[in-house]
């Protein structure tokens, strides 16, 4: 019984957890305004030129954001972004990550 009680609690917090990391992704996209040239669920960007986020493995997008943010990735087209990223700090761009990479392409 203690341990049925244990494991459902465990469930509990892990799917609470998760459904947290998905919310806030979800509303940090809007809220730093990366909707604004990746469109929805980061597959409609508002120019051709700007990529497909959405659906990209987690730990690519994570990594593609970092060196945006510090310059590592550095191109004429990286600066649009460059600059709202200064405003993401690293545990919103892992919430922003994994949810976008639940998003269907
Ligand atoms: C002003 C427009 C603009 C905004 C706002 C913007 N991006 Fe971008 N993003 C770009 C462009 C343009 C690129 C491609 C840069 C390059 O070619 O190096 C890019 C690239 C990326 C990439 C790498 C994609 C790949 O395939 O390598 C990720 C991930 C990304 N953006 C996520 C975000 C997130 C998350 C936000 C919000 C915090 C955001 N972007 C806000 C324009 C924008």
């Amino acid at each position: 019984m203690k341990i049925t009680c244990i494991i459902a609690l465990a469930a509990l917090v892990a799917s609470s957890i998760n459904n947290m990391a998905l919310a806030d992704g979800a509303s940090l996209y809007v809220e730093k305004n990366c909707i604004a040239c990746h469109g929805a669920n980061g597959n409609k960007p508002v120019m051709d030129a700007y990529p497909r986020i959405g659906g990209q493995s987690e730990i690519y997008l994570l990594m593609q954001m970092k060196d945006i943010k510090t310059g590592t990735r550095n191109n004429n087209h990286a600066l649009a972004m460059k600059n709202i990223m200064n405003n993401v700090p690293d545990e919103d761009m892992a919430a922003i990550a994994s949810w976008l990479s639940r998003q269907i392409q």
